[in-house]
């Protein structure tokens, strides 16, 4: 079971182009395309004569026409076009999704299109702005989406996972952690302060082992596939804080440098992912490169590959036994909660539409 009512990430915006393509969303086959004048659709890839997927057909103008007996649909997803006659039969239509692209991403709503408002989607404004330098990409993962959020949430593993980027011991060790729930999201802020900047972090910061920095991570998860990272170090950078979670969008203190990261998992099945992340860097004074965006990327790449090759195996473990949990584990047991109790209501409100 899915959240429906939301906006999931489903693709990069070349992937949908002129050539459908097809992919799983929430168990859902689905087509993508474009318009000739690039607007973007998605259809259920399911033709509603023979049930045909209609990722194998082809485009004719604004025409989405079938591989098996050529009907054609419009973009609204009506047949316009039976081969052989001149009358459409009734019901001859395929289901559609609302979708839209923003923050270079594209977006679907899975749900009842009459609730589908752009102004829900995630914000994500680095993506494009011209003081952070952003990449990113997607992994196809093999694993529960819920086995991302937990790693989000749980940073504690950096220092284990991660040791050769993102990563140190001090950061399992010596964090100040604290957990804020709120009716659709979850807050955990995590500084660890006093000590030596992980490898990545040397790179970003023009550190070594002998400097000692402060460094923040602040994780917010918002329902029910997005996870923003804002983190970043400096020197004396957590002096006269208080802990508190009103730096979610902290300004890159003197001689140090952030980053922006923006994860969304969108469930293909029970056990399988997208998995869509991108990442924006700043250094305080310095302007963005394309080398610096790049290698920001590359340390980022082969942190997340290093989770990546986690998430795969968990799901092979992954069993009905009870598992346990750490203090680490408040947030992401907060996440799921909310996610289980949004899909309740959901179905609790389907049924009683159906009634
Ligand atoms: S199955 Fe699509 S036209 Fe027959
Ligand atoms: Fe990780």
């Amino acid at each position: 079971m899915f959240v429906k009512n939301t906006w999931y990430v489903c693709a990069q915006p070349e992937e949908i182009n002129r050539t459908p393509m097809s992919r799983t969303i929430c168990n859902e086959n689905i087509v993508f395309w474009r318009k000739e004048d690039g607007t973007p659709l998605a259809f259920e890839d399911r033709c509603c004569h023979r049930r045909m997927p209609l990722s194998k057909g082809k485009l004719v103008g604004d025409k989405l026409e079938c591989y098996y007996h050529g009907l054609q649909f419009d973009e609204a997803g009506k047949c316009t076009h039976v081969p052989g006659q001149t009358t459409i039969p009734p019901g001859a239509e395929v289901g559609t999704y609302p979708i839209v692209e923003k923050y270079n991403w594209m977006w679907i709503w899975m749900g009842d299109p009459a609730l589908a408002d752009e102004d829900k989607i995630v914000p994500y404004p680095w993506k494009t702005a011209d003081d952070w330098g952003d990449k990113g990409t997607y992994f196809y993962v093999k694993c529960d989406y819920r086995l991302v959020i937990d790693n989000l949430l749980d940073l504690s593993h950096l220092g284990f996972v991660h040791r050769s980027t993102i990563g140190n011991a001090a950061v399992a060790e010596a964090a100040r952690i604290r957990t804020l729930k709120e009716d659709d999201s979850v807050t955990v802020a995590r500084w660890t302060v006093g000590q030596p900047p992980a490898p990545t972090y040397q790179k970003m910061g023009g550190w070594t082992d002998d400097d000692i920095v402060d460094r923040w991570q602040i994780i917010e998860f918002q329902m029910p596939g997005a996870v923003r990272l804002f983190t970043g170090a400096a020197k004396g950078a957590a002096e006269g804080k208080d802990f508190g979670f009103t730096d979610i969008d902290l300004p890159v203190p003197e001689g140090g440098f952030g980053f922006h990261n923006l994860n969304f998992v969108t469930p293909e099945t029970e056990t399988t992912t997208h998995y869509f992340w991108s990442n924006a860097y700043q250094i305080e004074g310095k302007p963005v490169t394309e080398e610096m965006t790049e290698m920001s990327y590359k340390q980022i790449f082969t942190a997340f590959h290093q989770d990546w090759e986690v998430f795969n195996k968990q799901q092979e473990n992954w069993d009905d036994r009870p598992t346990i949990d750490t203090i680490q584990d408040a947030g992401s047991i907060a996440a799921r909660a909310m996610i289980d109790r949004m899909v309740a209501e959901e179905q609790g409100e389907m049924a009683v539409a159906a009634e």
